[in-house]
């Protein structure tokens, strides 16, 4: 079987982990050229919120209690800055949920299967249940026929996805492209599972050609695919209708392989997305995950999962003391978030979400055009509102508009909290600073022809 890179493998039935330190060097494929540093953030410890213990006369000279009161509207003050000048994560950072505030002295859990209520009262199944029938629509699945929760993130939904893919066929191998959010090399690493990466196209997609090859050359053994609906730096969706036909040519009848879709990103989004492949449970695949503070605006992480009816109760248990049924990752589980989602779900509609999405997209062409109308190296994939650019060189700069950077190339992330204006700030800033960084002959620009293609750089070789 054939293994890339530092991701576990089996080997003649012993395992290989990498384990989990955190390097800041990190080497690609063993290529010392590629050798790269990782500029870690900065170290929290210094800066922390001391916790002290109460004085006796606290009580009476209310010390304490304003001390905290300013610590927090400090940090409340912090918020409000910070989320003014967001852009690198794919987070929807506008939303009003005034009306949930009465909910907060409440402690919500949902500890146990969705459908079947435990002996703890306070929970929001109701609405949790409700939530998972609207994305079961979307997907086009039966009530009848699928299972789900809302899980923690989007990291989550990919352990729990790729679980109930191990527990179908337990000697299966994980296929992965390279661009594959981390928490899938991460599910391999925790469920000591065989882990193919399969190369990317420039875009970010998945590569069939190679994935064809790796599929052949490990024929004996079913397959477990993850499938990108969105990958996390450069935002590309993987064909899923030619994976499913990768398969196929390559042997793998539908009793022999699973198919995960990972839609952290992009999964609420591509439904609404004209001419975008159709991610739909008619099509054979196990199950889809998204995250539900991306796209949808929530201020918890959380997310939901969907698989089909017939693998989960494989994964699930009887525990009487619940008196409900354990299939998901989770013990407890964050009974506030279900009730946030179903109140987006209910205000925005189908035709909300439509609205949002197409802004988005023409927000980030807007960014993208500008951009490069500004000579800075840039691309946008065609079904995404990921913007990749020409990473900045100043570290401060990225901190204040809290980009996420990957090599010589960064992105935002538009969502429908960025406004054009806000959009406008930061390239005019980009511009200014940038003219001061490269004002010498001797710096100049980066190429990164090799992440966003030659067509889209404008390095000193390329424009
Ligand atoms: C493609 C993809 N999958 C999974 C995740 C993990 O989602 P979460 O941060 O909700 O755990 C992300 C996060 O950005 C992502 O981009």
């Amino acid at each position: 079987m054939e293994a890339v890179d530092a991701v576990p493998v089996h080997l003649n039935g012993k395992v290989a982990i990498e384990d989990f330190d955190l390097t800041v060097v990190e080497a690609e494929n063993g290529d010392k050229q590629n050798e790269r540093e990782i500029v870690l953030g900065k170290n929290v410890h210094t800066t922390c919120l001391e916790v002290t213990e109460p004085e006796a006369n606290d009580e009476s000279t209310g010390d304490k209690e304003a001390y905290m009161a300013s610590v927090l509207a400090r940090y409340r003050k912090n918020l409000m800055e910070r989320t003014k000048h967001h852009l690198g994560y794919p987070y929807n950072l506008d939303f009003d949920y005034g009306a949930l505030g009465q909910l907060q002295h409440f402690s919500i859990n949902n500890l146990g299967d969705p459908f079947i209520e435990s002996n703890y009262g306070v929970h929001s199944r109701q609405f949790e249940v409700g939530v998972l029938d609207w994305f079961a629509r979307l997907w086009e699945i039966e009530k009848s026929e699928y299972w789900g929760y809302i899980t923690n993130c989007g990291t989550e939904g990919n352990l729990h996805g790729i679980l109930v893919g191990r527990e179908v066929f337990p000697d299966g191998i994980l296929y992965a492209s390279r661009e594959s959010h981390y928490s899938v090399f991460k599910a391999a690493r925790m469920y000591r599972m065989g882990c193919v990466k399969v190369d990317c196209l420039v875009s970010g997609e998945i590569d069939c050609a190679d994935f064809k090859v790796k599929l052949l050359a490990n024929k004996d053994k079913p397959a477990i695919i993850n499938v990108n609906i969105g990958t996390t730096v450069k935002g590309a969706v993987d064909d899923l209708d030619l994976v499913i036909q990768t398969l196929e040519e390559s042997g793998f009848s539908q009793d022999r392989f699973y198919i995960h879709c990972d839609g952290a990103l992009f999964g609420l989004m591509l439904p609404f997305v004209k001419r975008a492949p159709k991610v739909t449970f008619k099509k054979p695949i196990g199950s889809v995950s998204v995250s539900g503070h991306k796209f949808v605006g929530c201020p918890m992480p959380c997310g939901v999962q969907i698989t089909r009816m017939e693998h989960i109760n494989v994964l699930s248990s009887n525990v009487e003391y619940l008196a409900s049924r354990d299939a998901t990752i989770m013990g407890s589980r964050n009974g506030h978030a279900p009730i946030f989602l179903w109140y987006t779900l209910n205000r925005k509609g189908y035709k909300g979400f439509q609205k949002e999405v197409q802004k988005c997209l023409r927000n980030a062409y807007y960014l993208k055009d500008r951009l490069r109308d500004a000579g800075i190296s840039a691309m946008l994939n065609e079904l995404s509102s990921t913007v990749v650019f020409e990473r900045p060189i100043d570290e401060d700069f990225v901190r204040r508009w809290q980009l996420a950077c990957q090599g010589n190339i960064a992105h935002v992330v538009v969502m429908p909290s960025v406004t054009i204006e806000k959009l406008d700030d930061f390239v005019n800033e980009l511009v200014e600073k940038r003219s001061t960084w490269y004002q010498d002959e001797k710096a100049r620009p980066p190429c990164i022809a090799a992440d966003v293609g030659s067509q889209n750089c404008s390095c000193d070789l390329h424009k």
